[in-house]
């Protein structure tokens, strides 16, 4: 691994869940870690580039070298990542794929007997990779795909809909890799390749993500 692969080069990373509130005291969030995202990151400053990460929260520190910008929603990541300037962008995030329309101001009160429901009106939020993607700068865009079957098409629909260069596609069925866990395996797919990265720890992976994307960049 050279420390000098991404010398000079600007990378924006993407990691962890959002979280959309519904009230001032709950929100709708699902069980990213941000590992796999901050495991880049490190690999990705270790390689020489300038690395800011767009984190949600997590229970992570920041690494050495890496510029953290903490945000908490879909919208805040967004924002954040319009106004950083990247050659390679790679969105590792958990997006939360809707939100609450509105957000009460106040505590919303339970309503009468254990048996009464209510609803929640979700509005869809913006794709950020895919709004990055589109935009007049376009940085070289790695994206992440988790899947459960059909992974390889799956995989290249999405670097083809949302204008990416690479997509690192996971298998979410298995449970001994991937969200929670400490080790990965995935698949890299480019428009002309697809390659399969054996299970290692997602250190040892974010390594060999970050040399072949230095690569594919050239
Ligand atoms: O469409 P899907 O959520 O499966 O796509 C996953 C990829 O898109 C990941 O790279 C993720 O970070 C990114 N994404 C995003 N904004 C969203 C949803 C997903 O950047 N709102």
């Amino acid at each position: 691994f050279s420390s000098g692969l991404l010398s000079g080069l600007d990378v924006v990373i993407t990691a962890g869940p959002t979280r959309e509130a519904i009230d001032p005291v709950r929100y709708i969030s699902n069980h990213s870690s941000g590992k796999m995202g901050y495991a880049l990151a490190q690999a990705c400053a270790e390689a020489g580039a300038r690395t800011r990460l767009i984190s949600g929260p997590t229970r992570l520190s920041c690494p050495a070298n890496v510029e953290r910008i903490d945000v908490v929603s879909a919208q805040d990541m967004l924002e954040a990542a319009l106004a950083c300037k990247a050659d390679i962008f790679i969105g590792a995030a958990a997006v939360a794929d809707y939100r609450p329309e509105t957000i009460a101001a106040q505590k919303i009160k339970k309503q009468g007997s254990d048996s009464a429901s209510t609803t929640l009106t979700l509005v869809q939020n913006p794709d950020i990779i895919a709004t990055i993607a589109a935009g007049t700068h376009k940085p070289f865009m790695v994206g992440f795909a988790a899947e459960t079957e059909n992974i390889v098409d799956y995989a290249r629909n999405k670097l083809i809909k949302k204008r990416l260069d690479l997509v690192i596609a996971n298998d979410v069925s298995r449970h001994d890799i991937g969200f929670n866990s400490d080790d990965n395996a995935v698949t890299l797919i480019s428009a002309a390749s697809e390659e399969y990265l054996e299970p290692r720890s997602k250190y040892q992976l974010a390594l060999e993500l970050v040399r072949r994307i230095a690569i594919a960049y050239r």
